[in-house]
């Protein structure tokens, strides 16, 4: 029997650290390893596994899919609220999307696919989806789609709800948030409209069957996910990315990542509130 919140030591949660690293490309230091303990101790419960030990051995068994995206929802920081790095997102919106409809119309190709990669509870999505709503001329010539994916399927059902606090919404613009939202008691509905631009679904960074798949993006969000990983997890990921996306499109990393220190694959592309990569 576990006694509940028994230490586990740093010899036990290694291979399980080394284990989630390889799977989904969250690398824990040692210094982050009471966050991980914490997790493990909760699943050994849950479980009624013996030890860690025992608990590795059921995580890492190939046939318990089940066990590992528990373990996955109780590991990964879903953190993130509408409009989040706004110069850059005034930079898409201002300065990329325009350059970037402008070749395609050349091309009479109407068609703009949109990737958030790591789209936690689809704030980032549905920003991107009102974004388009509020910027693109002629809307209705053009066929969008939003695919917006996580790993952890907790917080895609919540994503797939659209209601959000006010601490989400507090960096819409009021105009905005009238627009595009429905209160309902205390709590704000993302608007049909918006909604209807977005479809939701469970990929892994990581898988890379299932990234092989992707294909066309104009323009990829991956944002505030890679810092979570190891080195050769970041670089899998972007060059699975690159692989994803139209020559010419975009890709958009958080405010501490940066692609160049991944990979040479990309160009950066100065705008006058970012800096951008562009295939
Ligand atoms: C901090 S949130 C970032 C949300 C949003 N992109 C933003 O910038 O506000 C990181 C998200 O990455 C997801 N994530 C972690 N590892 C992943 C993986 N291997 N594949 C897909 N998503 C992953 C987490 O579940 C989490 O929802």
């Amino acid at each position: 029997m576990w006694e509940a919140e028994a230490k586990i030591s740093d010899e036990d949660l290694i291979p399980i650290r080394d284990f989630i690293a390889y799977k989904v490309g969250v690398f824990f230091e040692e210094k982050k390893f009471y966050f991980l303990e914490k997790r493990v101790q909760r699943r050994i419960q849950a479980t009624n596994s013996k030890n860690a030990k025992e608990y590795y051995r059921l995580l890492s068994l190939s046939d318990n899919p089940d066990e590992m995206t528990e373990f996955i929802n109780a590991l990964t920081t879903n953190e993130t609220y509408f409009f989040r790095n706004q110069p850059q997102l005034e930079s898409f919106a201002e300065e990329i999307l325009p350059l970037v409809l402008e070749e395609k119309e050349k091309k009479k190709d109407y068609r703009l696919r949109i990737w958030s990669a790591a789209c936690s509870s689809g704030d980032e999505p549905y920003t991107l989806a009102i974004l388009l709503q509020e910027h693109l001329k002629n809307y209705a010539k053009w066929d969008i789609q939003i695919l917006a994916t996580d790993i952890d399927t907790e917080i895609l059902d919540r994503a797939d709800l659209g209601v959000y606090d006010t601490r989400a919404v507090k960096d819409v613009p009021p105009a905005m948030l009238k627009k595009y939202f429905h209160p309902v008691s205390n709590r704000y509905q993302i608007v049909a409209e918006v909604k209807k631009l977005v479809s939701f679904r469970q990929i892994n960074l990581l898988d890379r069957m299932v990234m092989r798949q992707q294909r066309d993006f104009d323009f990829i969000f991956c944002r505030n996910v890679l810092i979570y990983f190891n080195d050769d997890a970041r670089k899998k990921v972007v060059n699975s990315l690159y692989d994803a996306m139209t020559p010419g499109g975009f890709i958009f990393l958080g405010h501490s990542e940066s692609v160049g220190k991944i990979s040479a694959v990309f160009k950066l592309v100065k705008f006058s509130k970012s800096l951008s990569y562009q295939k």
